[in-house]
Order: structure tokens, then sequence, then C-alpha cells
């Protein structure tokens, strides 16, 4: 479950781990599908040069702008593309790269979209009902609400949230809507909080909606099964896939993907289970408190 870290800037999570479950070398060329603000990317980039390249993807144009500027500090080798990883092979083909020696995927939302309150991802904060990662394109939260049906939203509270209050939410989200009172995160979050149960339960909640909606909008699943199923054919044998998720649904594909990667001779599952944060870390930054990062090497 992806955890609001509100005012907190963005901490890359497990960077020990990364760095070391990727053997990284002098002249490598590596692959950050994910490269955010280039918390991570900053840490290959020590170990690759002299002589390495680092490709950064992101999908969010205005966090790729302060990923360049970070990374240029470092006078390092590094090529930039606004893209979804989706679209590797487009990327790859752009910087004239053929073949990799390693891949990141630090899956999720960066801490800078959930502070930033005119993004919408946030239901602690007055924004607009956005939510969109790449803002050139796509449908917002907004349309998603305004457009699908009551039985629609609850397939997508279900589906993308594992919420088990989903039907609640739809119908009070259909009822509210034809009055026009859903404008803003606030409005969308009051609404579930009316009629989901706290219970025991110490998360938000309107956790499970948001983070159904996130995905939904972004089509995050969709993205990460079709750059899984063609990634292995850019990788160098030897070369290290690392992938960070942050919810079940993102882990699960991972899992078995790489399971059936593995049957086909083609990764080497390393981890056997996930991989966690050390008690240190979850102890200083708590949006890692639900990371699990899984490596497959190519054979
Ligand atoms: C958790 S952050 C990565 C943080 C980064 N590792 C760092 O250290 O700063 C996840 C990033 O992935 C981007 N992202 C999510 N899905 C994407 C996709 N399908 N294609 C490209 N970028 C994506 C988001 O815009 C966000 O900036």
């Amino acid at each position: 479950m992806d955890d609001e870290t509100s005012g907190t800037p963005h901490i890359p999570v497990m960077v020990e781990e990364v760095v070391n479950y990727m053997h990284l070398q002098s002249g490598q060329r590596i692959l950050d599908c994910t490269v955010g603000a280039g918390g991570h990317a900053i840490k290959i980039m020590d170990k690759i040069n002299p002589g390495g390249i680092l490709i950064g993807i992101d999908k969010d144009a205005e966090i790729l702008d302060i990923a360049g500027r970070y990374l240029e500090k470092t006078g390092n080798a590094f090529k930039l593309f606004h893209e979804d990883y989706a679209n590797v092979d487009e990327v790859l083909r752009k910087a004239g790269i053929d073949k990799i020696d390693g891949v990141l995927v630090d899956l999720g939302v960066s801490s800078l979209q959930f502070d930033q309150p005119d993004r919408g991802f946030s239901f602690s904060k007055e924004g607009l009902l956005d939510m969109r990662m790449d803002r050139s394109r796509g449908v917002t939260a907004r349309d998603l609400i305004k457009r699908l049906s009551e039985q629609e939203l609850q397939t997508l509270f279900w589906k993308y949230g594992e919420e088990r209050w989903s039907r609640r939410i739809a119908k009070a989200i259909w009822n509210e809507r034809r009055k026009g009172n859903i404008n803003s995160t606030r409005d969308l979050a009051t609404i579930i909080g009316r009629v989901v149960p706290r219970g025991r339960c110490t998360i938000h909640p309107a956790t499970r909606a948001f983070q159904a909606l996130r995905i939904a909008v972004n089509k995050e699943l969709e993205s990460l099964e079709i750059f899984l199923n063609k990634i292995h054919n850019f990788m160098t044998v030897g070369a290290c896939i690392v992938i960070i998720s942050f919810h079940s649904l993102e882990d699960r594909i991972v899992k078995h993907t790489f399971i059936e990667k593995a049957k086909q001779n083609i990764f080497r599952i390393i981890t056997k289970k996930p991989v966690i944060p050390k008690d240190t870390e979850m102890a200083a930054n708590v949006r890692c408190r639900s990371a699990k990062l899984r490596v497959a090497e190519r054979i």
C-alpha cells in the first residue's frame, strides 16, 4: 500500500540493496525506468563511471526536469527520456543502445508528486482530481469519476485497490456526482470517509480508493506487464533487473513474470523471497514500509 509522507523530500528506497544486486561496474550501460528525481540514478552513476552511461525514463516531465538538473552536477554521462517505460524499445532505439547491463524499476509515486496538491495524488491536501503522472495526455481521475458507471467504479476500486467497501464507495460517488459535489481531492476523501468504517484500520479510509484511481488513470499495471514481457530482449547475459514495488498487485505481476521467464530459461531468480527494507531504513523513511524488492538475472 502506498503511503503518503507529506512534506518529506523523495528519499530513494533500498539504495544499498539496489547497488549491490546490480553488480555495478565502470563502463556499464544502465537503464533506470523510473528515474524520478534521480535519487537512485546518482548512486548508480557513481559506480558505472568512468565510461558508463545511465539511460533514465520518466513519464512525468516536471520530475524529469528536476532529475536533469540534479544529475548534471555529476558531469557524468546520462540521457533522459520523457516516456512510459512500456516503450523501452523506442527509448533505447533513440538512445542508440541495443543492449543494457542492468535495469532498475522503482514503481509508484514520488514524494514530489504526492506533495504537490495540484497533482491530485494526495487525499490529505486540497487539490484537483488529476492524478496523471504524464500531464500532457490521458484521462484524469475526475474524468473517470464523471464517466464511469456505478458498477464500473465498484470494479475499479475492487480490482486496483482490493477495497472491500468498493460497493459502498461507488454508490456514494454516484449519488454525490449527480449533485455536482465532487470537484477536489478533499471532496472525494470526505465522501469516502463517510462510508468506509474506520474499524481498527490504521490507514486513512480513502487510501485504497485513491490508489485504485491512480493505478487506473496511469494504466500502471498494463505498463508493467508490457514492459516485463519484452525487457529481456535488451539485457546482456548476466545483467540484473531490480524491481521495487509498493503494493501486492504490482508485486504479484513481478513475481509471476519472473517465475514464467525462469521456466523459459530467460531469467534466473536471484531473490527467492522479496527483500524488504532494513529496520533502520523503515524507521527513517515511512514511505519504504511497504517496499518489496525482487531481482532476476538474464541467462
Ligand atoms: C518512486 S518514484 C522513483 C524515484 C526514483 N527512483 C528516485 O530515486 O528519485 C517513481 C517514478 O516513476 C514514474 N513512473 C511511474 N510509472 C511510470 C511509467 N509507466 N513510465 C515511466 N515512468 C513512470 C513516476 O512518474 C515517478 O517519478
